[in-house]
């Protein structure tokens, strides 16, 4: 039990991929496209795409798994799940009902988030909330996304970008300053269209005419996203740190969500800082939506570039649009 100011600190954390691995030289045997276009207009070099078998709740499993063991917690001790995701495996129940049930957690809350990329660094902040609040005690947040399900694969401007993975942490109440410090989270919902799956929900369900038009693949105006993606981070970025009272050198490392290595380019000349600041491991995943932030932390903390005591700067943009910053003391 805390008693006084509580804090969230990430006690856990674990990450899950599919098992088949996608190289830009396979995609240019069957598009008009190359290995050599790909990784100079994005810094990709292969992605890993999820298997039938390997849909949401698995991956999202499975990381959540790997994040309880780090932390050396039972299933018991978990009051609360959020999978943070846009690719449900159902329209309902949510994902982190299953999710729950998977991992065998008896009780408490679980519920589903839906901010795209930003679903990571949305959950994040939700999480936190709510273990300030004394509503949880210890809580698992999942991001996850099988956003390869969305793509036409015909489509060459979007297939090349995306991958699938799951990332995970689990978050307990602490009297120490540890976890989210502070945040800054945004959305500009007149760009909706701007990247979109235009079919499957409520407005335009699937019918068999509708399947022939395409409007059930994701569909994306890529000049524009990237200008908003760097716009989005670097201001939600500096925001986040301004309420956390720090300035840039006092931050480890900037975990920026991997989209494109142009646009996490951009963020650093916009920043003013250099890019070993940022961590990058778009070349192995792509753009594996929400999962990217939490992907990217565990292998940040696996290489050791994030220490005990370390404040780590997370930065997302995604569909919505949506965007978000963490600033994070890592413990
Ligand atoms: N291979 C070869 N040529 C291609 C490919 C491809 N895979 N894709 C597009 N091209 C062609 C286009 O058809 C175009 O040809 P044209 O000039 O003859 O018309 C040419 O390449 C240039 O296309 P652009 O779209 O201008 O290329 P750009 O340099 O802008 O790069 C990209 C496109 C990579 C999509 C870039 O705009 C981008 O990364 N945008 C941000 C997208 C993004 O990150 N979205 C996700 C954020 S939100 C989330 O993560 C859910």
């Amino acid at each position: 039990m805390v008693i006084g100011p509580r804090y969230a600190a990430i006690s856990g954390w674990g990450m899950a991929l599919p098992e088949r691995v996608v190289t830009n030289e396979e995609l240019a045997r069957r598009l008009d496209t190359s290995d050599e276009w790909i990784r100079s207009r994005t810094g990709i070099s292969q992605r890993y795409v999820a298997a039938p078998d390997e849909y949401t709740s698995v991956l999202a499993t499975r990381a959540g798994r790997a994040a309880l063991e780090r932390a050396g917690l039972p299933p018991a001790a978990v009051d609360m799940v959020i999978v943070a995701t846009c690719t449900p495996d159902r329209p309902f129940p949510a994902t982190a009902c299953t999710v729950q049930a998977n991992l065998g957690i008896p009780g408490g809350g679980a519920f589903d988030l839906a901010a795209a990329c930003s679903g990571f660094v949305y959950g994040l902040s939700m999480a936190t909330a709510l273990i300030k609040s004394g509503m949880s005690n210890c809580l698992l947040l999942v991001a996850v996304d099988v956003f390869t399900h969305l793509i036409n694969w015909n489509d060459r401007s979007t297939c090349v970008l995306f991958g699938d993975g799951a990332g995970a942490v689990v978050l307990r109440a602490s009297a120490e300053p540890l976890g989210l410090i502070a945040a800054n989270l945004g959305a500009w919902g007149e760009g909706e269209m701007l990247m979109a799956v235009d079919a499957g929900g409520t407005r335009l369900p699937l019918t068999p005419d509708l399947l022939q038009t395409g409007r059930q693949y994701v569909h994306m105006n890529g000049r524009e996203m990237f200008r908003h993606a760097v716009r989005g981070m670097a201001e939600s970025a500096e925001q986040a740190l301004a309420a956390a009272g720090l300035r840039f050198e006092d931050v480890a490392l900037v975990i920026p969500h991997q989209a494109n290595l142009r646009i996490i380019e951009a963020v650093a000349r916009r920043l003013g800082l250099p890019l070993d600041r940022f961590f990058v491991n778009l070349d192995r995943y792509g753009n594996t939506s929400a999962a990217s932030v939490p992907i990217a932390l565990c292998e940040a903390v696996e290489q050791r570039r994030v220490q005990a005591g370390d404040y780590v700067l997370l930065t997302a943009f995604g569909g919505g649009l949506t965007w978000g910053s963490s600033v994070v003391r890592w413990g």
